[in-house]
């Protein structure tokens, strides 16, 4: 995905300029081509040396430093980036791109890219909720830029506000996400679900199971980088988000609501989640007190949303088998109108409950059956996602 991209780092003077370090050194990792262009106030946060280090290039910090003329050198890092993120931007980057100026490197490139510029503003709060700020990040917006963050948090003053650097990976993922926005799913909208459904008993208890939410996540990330609009209901908090539309629930009954809302305008539904088939009958108001030697719940059944939820969309299951794997996949295929189903041996400790692995076989309506090796979760998902690619086009 960031392999061989250049993308040019702008870092401007705010206290969060030393996270551009590590923003840097990810994507230096992840095979991208790292330009790095400071502000001069940028250079009294952090050392351009530190960034010349970790991005094995020069860095750019004026426009009267270079061996190049300047006048070429700012339309060549334009022009070869493939997108530009400024992180931190400062509220005085921001007005400056707002006005059109053109005063420094880094104004410069911006005014001069066709690439999409991304912008993570961090400051204080007071500077980030001033009407001309906040004018000018509108303006920004309009004219196509992506805003990520600020978030809130602790600000350099000590104070908690809104103003916060976007975590580094909320960066990173909205990079991939603006980079992929012509990818093979580009207008496509994907529901994915993902987790364990907890069923609660009482205030303090509930019904769960072992699932963490990988696989989905993997799927919703997945399908993001490759241009899609993705709504992810899950019951687990997923490392990043950026870039897609994410409902927290927690029982099947919300799930189901969640997902009936979400499939009205989906192309597929990719159901990763483990969800409850029992739910206690009652909740108990108050916890439960162990007065008594057993306790007897009585439990009813949940509803079984890939099969309840239809429409002219695609759909896809999973199945977690312990035995007779490809008969009761095809079975639930079946009984559920499914055009995909991806069985895993859950006994199998490389594909099961919260590992980083899967070792899915797909079996689909005609009664092809798939046996992928082992793969990461993110492989899984991007081969998931080929099939979503190949079914969609015959639609
Ligand atoms: N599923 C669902 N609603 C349920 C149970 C399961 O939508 N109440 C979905 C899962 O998300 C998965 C598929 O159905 O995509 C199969 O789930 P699985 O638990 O393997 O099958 P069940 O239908 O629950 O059958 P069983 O537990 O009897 O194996």
């Amino acid at each position: 995905m960031l392999a061989n991209k250049t993308v040019v780092l702008g870092v401007t003077g705010s206290i969060a300029a030393y996270k551009a370090a590590d923003i840097a050194s990810k994507l230096t990792q992840a095979g991208a081509e790292v330009r790095v262009v400071m502000t001069q106030p940028a250079t009294r946060f952090i050392s351009p040396l530190t960034l010349s280090t970790i991005s094995h290039r020069p860095v750019v910090t004026s426009m009267w430093q270079l061996e190049t003329e300047f006048s070429t050198e700012h339309v060549a890092l334009a022009e070869a980036a493939d997108v530009v993120v400024i992180a931190p931007a400062t509220a005085n980057i921001i007005a400056h791109l707002a006005a059109g100026m053109a005063d420094d490197m880094l104004s410069c490139i911006v005014l001069a890219t066709r690439a999409p510029v991304i912008l993570a503003p961090a400051m204080n709060v007071n500077m980030f909720q001033n009407a001309i700020t906040q004018q000018n990040l509108a303006k920004l917006k309009a004219r196509g830029f992506v805003i990520v963050g600020p978030e809130y948090g602790r600000l350099a003053s000590g104070k908690m506000g809104l103003g916060r650097l976007a975590e580094v990976e909320q960066i990173l993922g909205t990079i991939k996400q603006v980079l992929g926005r012509k990818g093979d799913l580009a207008d496509k909208h994907i529901v994915v679900t993902a987790g364990g459904t907890r069923e609660p008993i009482d205030p303090v208890r509930h019904l769960g199971n072992h699932a963490t939410g990988k696989m989905g996540h993997a799927l919703a990330l997945a399908a993001r980088d490759r241009g899609a609009r993705v709504r992810l209901i899950t019951t687990a908090a997923p490392a990043e988000t950026a870039g897609i539309e994410v409902s927290r629930v927690e029982t099947a009954v919300q799930m189901k609501q969640a997902v009936v809302k979400a499939v009205a305008q989906a192309d597929a539904l990719i159901m990763a989640a483990a969800v409850a088939d029992y739910r206690p009958r009652s909740i108990a108001k108050a916890k439960i007190k162990k007065e008594t030697p057993s306790l007897t719940l009585e439990l009813t059944r949940t509803p079984d949303i890939l099969a309840e939820v239809t429409g002219d969309f695609i759909k896809i299951g999973f199945a977690a088998e312990s035995e007779d794997i490809v008969t009761n996949a095809r079975r639930k295929l079946k009984e559920k109108g499914l055009h995909l189903i991806m069985a895993n041996d859950i006994t199998d400790k490389d594909s099961g409950f919260g590992v980083d692995t899967n070792k899915v076989t797909i079996i689909d309506r005609s009664g092809k059956v798939e046996s992928l090796p082992l793969l990461t979760k993110r492989e899984v998902a991007d081969r998931i996602l080929d099939k979503v690619v190949g079914l969609l086009a015959k639609r």
